[in-house]
């Protein structure tokens, strides 16, 4: 009896190391990203490809569904599925999975060390002792944690663990998102603005994507504050970022500490200089003990789809 041909994998970018080296084993695969020609490596594999792992930055455009035919799964290596055209996936019935949950703990653990960061000064107090600057004096003081108020935009699993680390430090706690939650005792505030004007500091945990961009303007902004830090382990696409530059270079807006960024890996120059600006390389999940959790249902999704069990975690 002839042997079914294992289904040919289009690798779009790159993902934790352990998880693409299981993945080469498992299927044959292709590597978009490390293609030189990627116009002519896709023209090959046209009516060859079955499934498309990609990352949450890279994701998958219409034109790449486009130029896979066959293409039966998208799998991404990540939770946001912003940079996947969900639509396009939809109209060809491809199913799309991510990986919630499991990077959940440590996304709300960062966006509490960037909270913890900007409030004690931590990389500037760092910067300042290197460059001996303790010689000639302390430290400016920073804000303590207790007593702040927190609000939280997007309160979904990872809002939910970021609320839950905040009470712990002292923080109280509001929240924005499209609607109240009544299983939530935290308060809900239905205009961001009012939550922006009533926050010490806003944390962005919200998806990115068409129906959030630029959700965070001038205007919430301008309520946040001079004295008001925004914290951002979301998407680049929620701020407006321009605005958020010049709200930190005129001084209406306190403090950023962000991980994510419109142009990743650019970042707006002006940035670059501020000490009230803490800065990460979008690296929220970026722990080895996640990174193999969000591989491994990658891969355990590409296996149920092609034993036809049920997916794990679908997109819906
Ligand atoms: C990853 C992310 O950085 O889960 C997400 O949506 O942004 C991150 O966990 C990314 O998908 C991995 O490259």
């Amino acid at each position: 009896m002839a042997e079914t041909a294992k289904p040919e994998i289009l690798v779009a970018s790159g993902i934790y190391p352990a998880t693409l080296q299981t993945l080469d084993r498992t299927y044959p695969t292709h590597h978009l990203w490390e293609a030189a020609d990627r116009a002519a490596l896709l023209r090959i594999l046209r009516d060859r490809v079955r499934a498309i792992v990609t990352n949450g930055g890279a994701g998958a455009s219409a034109e790449l569904i486009g130029a896979l035919p066959r293409a039966e799964i998208i799998a991404c290596f990540g939770v946001g599925v912003d940079a996947i055209d969900l639509g396009a996936a939809r109209a060809r019935n491809i199913a799309v999975t991510n990986t919630p949950d499991v990077l959940t703990d440590d996304v709300a653990d960062l966006a509490i060390g960037l909270i913890i960061g900007s409030a004690r000064r931590i990389a500037e107090g760092d910067r300042f002792v290197r460059a001996g600057r303790w010689l000639a004096g302390g430290l400016a003081l920073g804000t303590r944690l207790r007593g702040t108020r927190l609000g939280i935009v997007g309160l979904g699993r990872i809002g939910m663990a970021t609320a839950r680390r905040a009470e712990a430090f002292g923080m109280t706690i509001a929240y924005h998102g499209p609607r109240h939650k009544s299983s939530v005792r935290y308060p809900y505030v239905g205009d961001l603005q009012s939550l922006a004007r009533d926050s010490d500091v806003l944390v962005l945990t919200l998806p990115g994507g068409a129906g959030t961009k630029h959700l965070v303007d001038a205007g919430v902004l301008a309520a946040l504050g001079a004295k008001g830090t925004l914290v951002n382990v979301s998407r680049g696409s929620v701020v407006d970022e321009a605005a958020l530059v010049t709200a930190l270079l005129n001084g209406s807006l306190g403090a950023a500490a962000l991980d994510v960024f419109q142009d990743e890996p650019n970042v707006p120059r002006a940035l670059l200089s501020m000490d009230n600006v803490l800065l990460q390389p979008h690296q929220a999940s970026a722990t080895h003990g996640t990174r193999a959790a969000m591989g491994q249902l990658v891969l355990d999704n590409l296996a149920a789809h092609f034993a036809s069990r049920p997916l794990l975690t679908p997109v819906v």
